[in-house]
Order: C-alpha cells, then sequence, then structure tokens
C-alpha cells in the first residue's frame, strides 16, 4: 500500500499477488514464452508510457487528442446529458478532460485502472479540477468483472471511455469477449467511446515502437524489473533487449524481450532456461481497419453509429450502442 491517502472513495479490487505468480510462471514456461501485457502498468511503467505518448514517433496519442479536440462538440451530443463516464485504463485522464469539459450535466465519472497510485493522483486532479463533478476511482484489472459504483444522481447513460487504442492490446478473439463484456456492464442504453489505431505504412509502425530514445525499450525491460521486485526473480536486465517487429500478416505490432545468451532465471524459486535468442512475447498492438473494427464491434453486441477520423486517416475513434439486451 502506498503513503498517499486518497480522499476520494476508491474502490480496489485488485486481484491478489498470487494470481499475479501464477500468470507469470506460466507464460514463461509456455512455448513460445509470453508474458500479460498489464505488468507493463506499475507505477514506474505507468510513468514510462505517458513518456511514451509524449514521443514524436509515437502518433497515436496527440492524433487521438486531436480527433478528440476537433470533433468534441458532436462527440457530447451524442452522449447526451447526465451521462456516467468509465474510463477503463485511465491512466493520467488527460483525453477525459476534453469531454469533461463539455459533457451537459455528467452524472460522475469512473475512472479504473490497475495503478493504483497513477490512479489516486489523476482522480484527485480531476476532482479538484471539476468540484462538481462526482470522481469515483476504482483500483482494477478491468479485463475481470467487477461492479461500478453508483453516484447519487440520475444517470441516463453509462459510456465506456476506452481511448488509446488499448483494444489492440487484446487478440481479436478476447476483443470481442472483453466488448461483449462491456455491453452487458452499460447496459441496452449504454454506450462505448473507443480510439482504435488504424493500419498503416508499416515503417511509421515500427518507428512508433522503436523510438530511437530508448524510452519504449525501457518501458519493455521494466516488466522484468517488476518481476524482479515482486516475485523476487533475478532477471538480468542487461541481458534481454528490446524488439519490436509489425507482423503484416496478422495485423499486429508484436512486442518481445530477447535473451541475449543462454541462461537460467529464478522466478520465485522456480528455474526457467532461456535459449540465446530466445523471445518473450510482452504485448501485441493490433492495427484495424475502420470497416474490421466494425465488424469485430458487431460480433459483440455493438453497432458502431459514429466514426470520428484524423486528415491522414492514422486513428480513429468510434462510438458505438449496444444492439442486443445483455
Ligand atoms: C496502451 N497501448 C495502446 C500501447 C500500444 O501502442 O499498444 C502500449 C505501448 N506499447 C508500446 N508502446 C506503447
Amino acid at each position: 500500500m502506498s503513503s498517499s491517502a486518497p480522499t476520494l472513495p476508491l474502490l480496489d479490487v485488485r486481484p491478489p499477488a498470487d494470481a499475479l505468480r501464477d500468470e507469470v510462471l506460466s507464460g514463461l514456461r509456455d512455448t513460445p514464452k509470453h508474458l500479460p501485457a498489464k505488468l507493463f502498468y506499475d507505477a514506474r511503467g505507468s510513468r514510462l508510457f505517458d513518456a511514451i505518448c509524449e514521443l514524436d514517433a509515437y502518433y497515436l496519442t496527440r492524433t487521438e487528442e486531436a480527433i478528440m479536440e476537433a470533433h468534441a462538440g458532436e462527440i457530447v451530443e451524442v452522449l447526451g446529458p447526465h451521462v456516467l463516464l468509465v474510463e477503463y485504463g485511465s491512466g493520467s485522464s488527460r483525453k477525459t478532460r476534453i469531454l469533461l469539459e463539455r459533457l451537459e450535466a455528467p452524472a460522475g465519472y469512473v475512472p479504473v485502472d490497475i495503478s493504483r497510485d497513477h490512479l489516486v493522483r489523476a482522480a484527485e486532479r480531476i476532482a479538484s479540477a471539476y468540484p462538481d463533478l462526482p470522481v469515483l476511482p476504482v483500483c482494477a484489472d478491468y479485463t475481470a468483472s467487477f461492479r461500478l459504483p453508483e453516484p447519487d444522481g440520475h444517470v441516463r447513460r453509462t459510456v465506456v471511455y476506452y481511448p488509446g487504442s488499448t483494444i489492440g492490446n487484446f487478440t481479436p478473439e478476447a476483443a470481442r469477449g472483453f466488448l461483449a463484456r462491456i455491453a452487458r456492464q452499460v447496459g441496452p442504453d449504454g454506450g462505448l467511446l473507443v480510439g482504435v489505431d488504424l493500419k498503416k505504412d508499416a515503417a511509421r509502425l515500427r518507428a512508433a515502437y522503436n523510438d530511437a530514445e530508448g524510452v519504449t525499450a525501457a518501458f519493455n525491460k521494466n516488466v522484468l524489473r517488476r518481476i524482479n521486485r515482486e516475485l523476487g526473480a533475478d532477471f538480468d536486465l542487461d541481458r534481454f533487449r528490446h524488439e519490436a517487429v509489425y507482423n503484416a500478416e496478422e495485423g499486429r505490432i508484436e512486442m518481445y524481450l530477447v535473451s541475449e545468451t543462454d541462461q537460467e532465471v529464478v522466478v520465485d524459486g522456480v528455474r526457467i532456461a532461456f535459449a540465446a535468442g530466445e523471445r518473450i512475447c510482452t504485448e501485441y498492438s493490433y492495427k484495424y481497419t475502420i470497416e474490421d473494427f466494425a465488424a469485430l464491434a458487431a460480433e459483440a453486441g455493438w453497432a458502431v453509429e459514429r466514426v470520428w477520423t484524423d486528415d491522414d486517416r492514422l486513428f480513429s475513434v468510434h462510438y458505438a450502442r449496444p444492439t442486443r439486451e445483455p
């Protein structure tokens, strides 16, 4: 637990530490090896991710922000009044301000994030910037089920805001299951506002995940540092390197940590062997066309009603409504 005392009613439903151990060990014992992408977001990883969002090469964040700014009026109009805005993976809640500044009488803001201290700080900043807005932070792994807090006032529509193209970090199959769960969570009157990175020139994609400053490499390696700290492992970070490749067939960036040598690592008493060149997959980042994303959403019970994009069609923001009773 951190020493920062939240002044907001924080709902803390983080999974137990055992769950992390089991996930890490089963991923490292698998062939090929893999680790869950949510491991990135401890306090240091969340700061590194914020630094990635500022990089020239990482066009996603500034393009999505520009789309949100350019179309903010229309977006809040389709959301309507008395919205309970639930943000999954809220991080520093930057893009959310574009909505919060314009929403008509919002019923509340529920930032949901796995990184507790980051969440609390961001939620406190939002609460002091918008004193009339009920801010109800939830510390949770939002890929699992959890109950939403209920604000005191009238809620006309619960809208999940899922910016940043984090939906791309799920396989399409997992994304379908996840989107279907959101449809059940928001109910038939709900909505989904989701940022989706688009397919484009492979060189541009590779550059976004292989920045010259080495921030993405540090973000990737931070996973090993975290496993060392939280699971008493002995990864030598200098014996792994960052690699990000674009798999055009699958339409995804694949991020790896590559073992530089033959080596053995002990994770919570369990020996894991690595051959030189062996890779741990730490993340997929799928890229979609607008049509492909709408088709995937439809399979999960959503009808995309509006899509906003930038002039260069680098990124897209979709607003969808549930198509069937949960
Ligand atoms: C959070 N997510 C959308 C980022 C992405 O682009 O897939 C995570 C990231 N990985 C490397 N750079 C950024």
